[in-house]
């Protein structure tokens, strides 16, 4: 066992998390498999179960768990541990913070943050989840977390903490999280926000005290990584008017044809055609993704009104287009690539994300509505 978190600390640093020595004693210290007794789907769609032939290795692997599936769609799961360790380290945890989680699942990221010497409030919609959350942290002797039955939204009322993480994938951010991540010291809120059909994980920070609910603060925030989490339930997912579409099966789709030859030699990798994802969505609020029919895996396109068409940007800055307003999708697609080369090629981490309470007046969220290149 030993060797196996050993393995699984370096796997987790060689897929490119920043690991402090403290992040490495968390991972190297809390039993993950005490975490998922019940199991988790293998990618074929079977369970595997504690004891079943390479059950501890994908345990110790750099792959999320999915641990609740409800009508064919996961609801419940442990995160990829790289992913975990890239939101943990911009969460900048200090011993003795006060740390409100969104979306406790199995609540192993709950006990990474309490080995890290946090006291944790963790939050969960599904009371199942909540009561398999408790019992983890007992059976793996975890102290110092509080297991929470609810909708993240509200957070914790009349309660104030240092930190806020949220490990679900969210429209905006919650107006009682502003007001509650009131501290001397405040910290980041680390959240994956939808952009463009995924969920960059932000940053996020306010100016000025979050204690009224209306929030008059400035809100901004910056990307720390790309990310594809399940989506929440509730008014944290609500739709709002700078909403790109939802991603589209490939069977939605009309067909497509090129409209733009290919533009570099060498296709983009996936960390610079993240990039150009992201900056897409900021230009277009028609930017998500696709499986674009006749070609693999998930392409960023700017999908029409329609829903079926528009145009698909490719690795190689081809442009497919179909549809019934082809042409102009299909101009629009390569302006956004033209203007991408024009501004040196921005990452995603280069945008000053600005956010703006919208939303249902009800239920308002604070979503990003203005983004400056800064670096
Ligand atoms: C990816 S899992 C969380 C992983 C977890 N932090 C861990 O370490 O295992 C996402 C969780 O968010 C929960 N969730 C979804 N919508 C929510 C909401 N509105 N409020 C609170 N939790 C929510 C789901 O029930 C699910 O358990």
């Amino acid at each position: 066992m030993t060797d196996l978190r050993r393995r699984y600390v370096e796997r987790i640093r060689r897929d490119g998390a920043p690991l402090s020595p403290q992040l490495s004693e968390a991972f190297a210290s809390v039993p993950r498999e005490l975490f998922v007794t019940e199991g988790f789907q293998r990618r074929d769609g079977t369970w595997a179960r504690p004891g079943s032939a390479g059950f501890l290795e994908r345990v110790y692997s750099n792959d999320v768990l999915v641990t609740k599936v409800d009508g064919g769609v996961p609801v419940s799961s442990s995160s990829q541990p790289s992913l975990m360790a890239i939101m943990l380290a911009a969460l900048a945890v200090q011993p003795g913070d006060r740390v409100l989680e969104i979306g406790a699942g199995t609540g192993y990221n709950a006990a990474l943050l309490t080995a890290l010497g946090a006291r944790v409030t963790t939050v969960d919609v599904q009371d199942d989840v909540v009561a398999r959350a408790r019992a983890a942290l007992q059976r793996a002797g975890v102290e110092g977390v509080r297991v929470v039955a609810g909708d993240g939204y509200a957070g914790v009322p009349n309660e104030h903490f240092d930190r806020v993480i949220v490990t679900v994938g969210v429209a905006g951010l919650s107006p009682h999280w502003l007001a509650q991540a009131e501290s001397p010291r405040p910290g980041p809120i680390v959240v994956p926000v939808e952009h463009a059909g995924t969920h960059p994980v932000l940053a996020v920070h306010c100016a000025a005290s979050g204690s009224d609910v209306a929030g008059p603060g400035v809100v901004t925030g910056r990307v720390v990584c790309s990310s594809g989490f399940m989506t929440a339930a509730g008014p944290l997912t609500a739709r709002h008017p700078g909403a790109h579409p939802h991603p589209v099966p490939a069977t939605a789709l009309t067909a497509f044809r090129p409209a733009a030859p290919s533009r570099w030699e060498h296709s983009l990798d996936s960390l610079a055609y993240r990039d150009l994802w992201y900056a897409a969505g900021v230009w277009s609020t028609r930017a998500t993704h696709a499986a674009v029919p006749g070609r693999d895996g998930s392409t960023l396109i700017l999908l029409d009104e329609e829903g079926t068409g528009g145009a698909a940007i490719l690795p190689d800055g081809m442009v497919l287009a179909g549809g019934a307003q082809e042409r102009e999708y299909a101009a629009a697609a390569a302006g956004i690539v033209d203007r991408w080369e024009a501004a040196s090629r921005p990452p995603m981490q280069a945008w000053r994300i600005t956010l703006a309470r919208t939303g249902d007046s009800a239920t308002p969220i604070w979503c990003p509505t203005a983004w400056d290149l800064v670096d």
